[in-house]
């Protein structure tokens, strides 16, 4: 089995080879601190282990009331993505399934999201044209979403070295918006890039799931982890994390500083360079995460608790 950073090192040289423009796909905010400052948190922490037991570890866990295979998935990526694989999409909604995690999808997406054929998680973005939300809300009703949800941490657009990405226009959406938004769907509904304590439990008081994140480091640079503002927060309702997260031990410590889940972003690019890479990627890190499991003697991933870290 290729270890992750195998991976990516040869999908690297793959797409490289292929002309793709790797720096929109990887790159950070200005000076990239973000993407530095993600890093050194995750490695701050350190794994206690427990190896007395007898220990055959599941990863099974849930979300939003389904079965998953493993509290890991694909973060939503945009339309950018497609210059590695045209049919990203459709790959990246067949390949979770076939490691029995539930797919992200970002925004815009040229696809006819009515013609994905299994379900799905939407995120869109926080347009200032609000018919339009509506409308892409009501797509997603007539589709085979399984919850629809927006980037919050977009309203000032994605920003790559120096270039504002701003997909024709967005805004920061206030609590009363984001709620009447929430309130029009009968689809759950999820709030993308919280990166406070406030906006937490803000966003926690009319969602179904909320992920803590600095979008890997592409709004703004100088932000927190987001394990930083994890830590401080009393979960309220389905809590991910992303940015950053690339081992099983990086999952391990988001779930012991109390995530449900966890999303992983650029790995699912390199991932695209390879027939299958997506499926493969995940198994890689679930595979990890398990053998961690077996010496810090959690048999469940719902067991996994602050008491496994030092942080
Ligand atoms: C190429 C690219 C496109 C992205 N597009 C979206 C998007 O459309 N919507 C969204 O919510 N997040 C988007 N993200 C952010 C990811 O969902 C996720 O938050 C981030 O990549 C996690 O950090 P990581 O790449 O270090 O794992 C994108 C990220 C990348 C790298």
């Amino acid at each position: 089995m290729r270890s992750v950073d195998e991976i990516i090192g040869e999908a690297r040289e793959i797409l490289s080879r292929k002309g793709v423009n790797l720096s929109i796909l990887e790159g950070g905010t200005e000076r990239g601190l973000t993407i530095l400052r993600n890093r050194e948190v995750l490695d701050s922490i350190g794994i206690k282990m427990r190896v007395i037991g007898d220990i055959e570890p599941s990863l099974s866990s849930k979300f939003l009331g389904r079965k998953i295979s493993m509290p890991v998935m694909p973060a939503p990526l945009s339309g950018l993505v497609k210059s590695v694989d045209a049919r990203c999409f459709h790959r990246i909604i067949k390949e979770s399934w076939d490691a029995g995690v539930v797919p992200w999808i970002g925004y815009p997406i040229q696809d006819d999201v009515e013609s994905f054929e299994q379900p799905f998680v939407w995120i869109i973005k926080p347009m200032k044209d609000r018919d339009k939300i509506y409308q892409e809300i009501e797509r997603a009703e007539k589709s085979k979403a399984l919850a629809v949800g927006i980037d919050i941490d977009s309203a000032a657009g994605i920003k790559v070295g120096k270039s504002v990405i701003a997909y024709g226009g967005m805004k920061a959406l206030s609590k009363k918006e984001l709620e009447d938004i929430a309130s029009t769907t009968k689809l759950p509904f999820i709030v993308k890039g919280v990166l406070s304590e406030k906006d937490y439990y803000d966003a926690s008081s009319f969602s179904d799931a909320v992920v803590i994140s600095n979008h890997g480091g592409r709004v703004i640079d100088s932000a927190v982890s987001p394990l930083e503002i994890l830590a401080n927060v009393e979960k309220v309702v389905e809590t991910g994390v992303d940015s950053g997260f690339r081992y099983g031990s990086d999952v391990l410590k988001a779930l012991a500083l109390n995530a449900d889940f966890v999303l992983i972003g650029r790995p699912v690019v390199y991932a695209l360079a390879f027939e299958n890479g997506l499926k493969e990627i995940l198994e890689v890190i679930g595979e990890e995460l398990k053998r961690i499991m077996v010496l810090t003697g959690f048999k469940e991933v719902g067991e996994i608790n602050r008491e496994a870290v030092i942080f």
